[in-house]
Parts: structure tokens; C-alpha cells; sequence
């Protein structure tokens, strides 16, 4: 099922525990393991590195000079398991000339799904009805009580069309959306499949009832949804963001939700991560913040896990890895 191991003595610092067993096999290679899923402390990550060949790191961890130093020459393989590789000095891994690996497509379907449940669930104000048939706030049926915006007829933008953006949007279609709208660097050919229209950022802002982002985190789009953004939305229109924290500049945004700027936002990400508890925008009711559970179902993870060891092997063999990133 997995590759064979070359007859070599390698050493790898790993950080999940699936890859053990076949990485052990043969005693071919010393497995450094930081056995729990609450996230490597830094102290641990710098001392575990030193010397080691293969470096599985998580999206919580921050690949930078000072890990990369604390590793050594040895290291020649970095494998993220996530799509996303903005905790990766991609500068510095280039400088040391590491290969680097990551988990594109396996996690796209998993990841849409929960972007267009959080979408439902912000317009749909699911979070406050629960809450409300908890806490006795039901007391009958009522014409305007909990009103939200359907996506039948609207016009739902996303940023980003790449592989997430384009499975949301495929999902959205089927709900009526009348208009798909997105923005990027590039017009895409696969935007045709929904009808897509390629349009400047800023009619996209203006004319959705629905902006969805699914764009990388990169220089350009770092604090890219702002107080200009959110003051061009219409004062209807739902935000969601499964990309990542940074895009968003949170302190407009609160701004924007409670001001009635714009009507409601759902947040898969968040900066920082967790989100502390007593931040402004938990105390919205028109903000709905889940914990970076895009890509949680039990196969994905299983999936992504694997596709991580494969590109691990892959970068210590010297051999094709599964998902190599180019950068
Ligand atoms: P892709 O590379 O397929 O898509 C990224 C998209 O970002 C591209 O369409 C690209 O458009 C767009 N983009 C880049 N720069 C800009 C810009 N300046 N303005 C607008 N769009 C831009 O990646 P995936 O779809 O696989 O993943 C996207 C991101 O989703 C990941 O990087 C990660 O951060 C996040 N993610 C979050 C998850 C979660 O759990 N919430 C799960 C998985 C991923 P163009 O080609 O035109 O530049
Ligand atoms: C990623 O892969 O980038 C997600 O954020 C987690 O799956």
C-alpha cells in the first residue's frame, strides 16, 4: 500500500501518529514523535528538529529560519498536512533547497460542504434559533422573528476560484443563486461550469448578496476584506470566510456587523486561533465562528494523513512526492 523505504538510516521528526508503524518498519528510520493532538510547544519542535532528514509539520506550526536552522543541513523534506503553506517561510525553505509537500484536492469536498453549512447557518441564523429553544426565547410562532436571507434568486460572489472556491460554488447553484460573481488574479476556464463571471474585486464587493473567500493567504490578500470592503457590501449581504484569519481585518468587521453595515458573517478562521473568548465579535449574534473545522470528517483527515506520510517518503527517497508544492 505505501512505498517501500530505501535501505537507509534516516532520521524524521514526525507529528502524526499514522505514520509510525510503516516508518518504524525494517528499523529504517529513528521517528522523533510528538504523540498528542494539541499542537507541538515550540521549545519541543526546535529540540525534536535538530538533525532531522523529514520535518511533518501541522498548519499550527510556523516553519521559519529559526526551525530550519535548529534542524541542519540534513533536512531535505518539509510535508504539511493542510493545502494552505502560509506557515511555511517559503523564502527560506527555497534558500535551504527543501522540497516541500502538502494535501491540495483530498480535503476540497469536505472543506465546501462545511463553507456552505456555515453560509446556511449565518443566513439562516441557525445558532441563534438553537439558542433560542434552549433558553425559552420561543414563545410562539411570529411573521419576522428570525427572518434571514435565502440564496434562491441572489448573487453570491467568491474570491478565489481555485479548487475550494469552485466546489462552493457548485454546491451554491443548486440552491437558485442567480448570479455567481469571482475575483482573482486570473480569469478561469473551469468558471464556465457555473456561469461564472470574472469581475473587478469591487463590483464583486458591491453587487453579492453572498461573498464567500476562498483565496490562499498570500501578501496581497492579507487584510484584504476592510473597513473600505465591508463599506462598499450591501447592508443585506452575508460574509463568509473559510480561507484564512489574516485575509479579514477583524476590527472592521466588528465594526461592520454591529454597526448594521452588513447583516451577518461566518468565520471558519480566525486571527488569532483559538479565538480568545472574550472577543468583540463573540458577543455579536450576527457573527457565527466555528473552529477551523473545514476539512474535520474522519476520512479526510485519514486521507490527508496518508497523502502527508506518501509526500514524507517521497522527499526522503528522493523519489516523485504525491503533492509537491512548486513554488
Ligand atoms: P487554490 O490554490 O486552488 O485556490 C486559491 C485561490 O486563491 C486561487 O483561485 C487564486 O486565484 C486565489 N487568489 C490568490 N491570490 C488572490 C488574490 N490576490 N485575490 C483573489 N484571489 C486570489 O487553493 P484551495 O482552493 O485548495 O485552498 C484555498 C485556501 O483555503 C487554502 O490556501 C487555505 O488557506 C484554505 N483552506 C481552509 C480550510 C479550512 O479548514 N477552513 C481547509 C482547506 C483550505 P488566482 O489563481 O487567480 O490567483
Ligand atoms: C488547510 O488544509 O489549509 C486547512 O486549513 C486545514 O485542513
Amino acid at each position: 500500500m505505501y512505498p517501500p523505504l530505501p535501505p537507509v538510516y534516516q532520521s524524521v521528526c514526525l507529528y502524526y501518529m499514522l505514520l509510525v508503524p510503516f516508518c518504524l518498519h525494517g528499523n529504517r528510520c529513528e521517528v522523533s514523535l510528538w504523540d498528542s493532538d494539541e499542537p507541538v510547544p515550540r521549545e519541543e519542535l526546535l529540540k525534536g528538529v535538530q538533525g532531522a532528514h523529514g520535518l511533518l509539520c501541522l498548519l499550527s506550526d510556523k516553519i521559519d529560519a529559526e526551525v530550519l536552522d535548529a534542524a541542519g543541513p540534513n533536512l531535505k523534506v518539509i510535508s504539511t498536512l493542510s493545502v494552505g503553506f502560509d506557515h511555511l517561510a517559503l523564502d527560506e525553505i527555497k534558500k535551504r533547497g527543501i522540497r516541500v509537500g502538502y494535501t491540495p484536492d483530498v480535503l476540497t469536498d469536505a472543506t465546501a460542504e462545511l463553507t456552505v453549512a456555515l453560509l446556511l447557518a449565518t443566513a439562516r441564523r441557525l445558532p441563534e434559533g438553537v439558542e433560542e429553544v434552549k433558553n425559552g426565547g420561543w414563545s410562539s410562532w411570529k411573521p419576522l422573528w428570525l427572518c434571514g436571507y435565502g440564496l434562491s434568486g441572489s448573487t453570491v460572489g467568491v474570491i478565489g476560484l481555485g479548487r475550494i472556491g469552485m466546489a462552493i460554488a457548485r454546491r451554491l447553484m443548486p440552491f437558485g443563486v442567480k448570479r455567481l460573481l469571482y475575483s482573482g488574479r486570473t480569469a478561469k476556464a473551469h468558471a464556465a461550469e457555473v456561469n461564472g463571471e470574472f469581475v473587478p474585486l469591487d463590483t464583486l464587493v458591491s453587487e453579492s448578496d453572498f461573498i464567500v473567500v476562498s483565496c490562499s493567504l498570500t501578501p496581497e490578500t492579507q487584510g484584504l476584506c476592510d473597513k473600505a470592503f465591508f463599506s462598499k457590501m450591501k447592508n443585506t449581504a452575508v460574509f463568509v470566510n473559510s480561507s484564512r484569519g489574516a485575509v479579514v481585518n477583524q476590527e472592521d468587521l466588528y465594526e461592520a456587523l454591529s454597526s448594521g453595515q452588513i447583516a451577518a458573517a461566518g468565520l471558519d478562521v480566525t486571527t488569532p486561533e483559538p479565538l480568545p473568548t472574550n472577543h468583540p465579535l463573540l458577543t455579536l449574534k450576527n457573527c457565527v465562528v466555528l473552529p477551523h473545522i473545514g476539512s474535520a470528517t474522519y476520512s479526510t483527515r485519514g486521507i490527508m494523513a496518508a497523502l502527508s506520510a506518501q509526500n514524507l517518503l517521497g522527499g526522503l527517497q528522493g523519489t516523485d512526492m504525491p503533492s509537491e508544492l512548486t513554488y
